[in-house]
């Protein structure tokens, strides 16, 4: 099963509109902002600075980097689907952002064009990570830097009673939606073919137990996605978002994932 997030453009209208609120939804949450607001944190906002939200989707981080960045800053936004460009004009009419339609597999940029680069979530999706960030390389001035900010799918999980269901279903319902679970445990490696330097990462754990919140709109996602792609069989699927939905509301919900943000840069020889 392809990564839904690969093609956005051709999936079907219902299933794309699903994506695009979940998109938004989790760009709201207090905590998956925390995430976002630490690394912004670490660009100076003081100077004119280049900066590109490489697969930036409806814009959720690449408005945030225009609030936070320099007057003066140019602000660039590239994603591979024109129907999640359209989502973030609209909901950044009046910004200086300059959004793009490419594939982050070949940069529509010249070479040292960015002081910095940011890809949040988006290396999980990518047929071929590495060859993302050999672009990144070459289109970072020498000394620029790399924000590498991504979910461990592997370590994602949604508690159910049964361990070894819970277990296969976490696999089934991620497998289907990132097309690599395990980038962060491989970005150390690739960030070295690449030529990037490894400067510092840090771990967050996001967890909601009790009810849900973060991972309560990933469920109503789910919900969709799931007869949509066909990720489990119709009954499977009505028994987890069943499940999830009730757990909520009894208050014996348990959602986890580990996320990374892993700072890099090039190097200035
Ligand atoms: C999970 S979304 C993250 C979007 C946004 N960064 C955010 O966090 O809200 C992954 C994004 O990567 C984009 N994408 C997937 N493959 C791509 C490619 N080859 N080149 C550029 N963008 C790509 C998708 O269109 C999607 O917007």
């Amino acid at each position: 099963m392809p990564d839904p997030y690969q093609a956005p453009d051709q999936l079907d209208p219902q299933v794309l509109d699903a994506i695009v609120q979940r998109l938004e939804e989790r760009g709201e949450n207090a905590r998956f902002q925390a995430m976002i607001a630490a690394y912004l944190a670490e660009i100076p906002p003081d100077r004119p600075l280049s900066v590109l939200d490489l697969g930036c989707g409806t814009g959720v981080v690449t408005r945030r980097l225009s609030e936070h960045l320099h007057p003066e800053a140019e602000v660039h936004g590239l994603d591979v689907s024109e129907r999640f460009l359209a989502e973030a004009r609209r909901l950044a009419p009046e910004s200086r952002i300059q959004w793009r339609l490419s594939s982050g597999t070949e940069l529509p940029y010249p070479d040292a064009s960015f002081d910095w680069v940011v890809l949040h979530t988006v290396l999980s999706h990518l047929p071929d990570p590495l060859a993302t960030l050999r672009e990144v390389r070459r289109t970072l001035r020498a000394g620029g830097r790399a924000v590498l900010f991504d979910a461990d799918y592997a370590s994602t999980t949604f508690a159910y009673p049964d361990l070894a269901l819970m277990r296969e279903t976490d696999f089934r319902l991620l497998a289907a939606v990132a097309a690599n679970l395990d980038v962060c445990r491989q970005l150390p490696r690739y960030l070295a073919e690449a030529g990037l330097s490894l400067d510092r990462h840090v771990g967050d754990v996001l967890s909601e137990a009790g009810r849900g919140d973060y991972y309560l709109s990933s469920v109503q996602g789910f919900a969709k996605l799931i007869p949509a792609l066909g990720i489990l069989s119709a009954e499977e699927g009505r028994a987890w978002v069943e499940h999830m939905l009730a757990a909520h509301e009894a208050g014996t919900f348990f959602a986890s994932c580990t996320y990374y943000t892993f700072y890099a840069s090039r190097p200035s020889t």
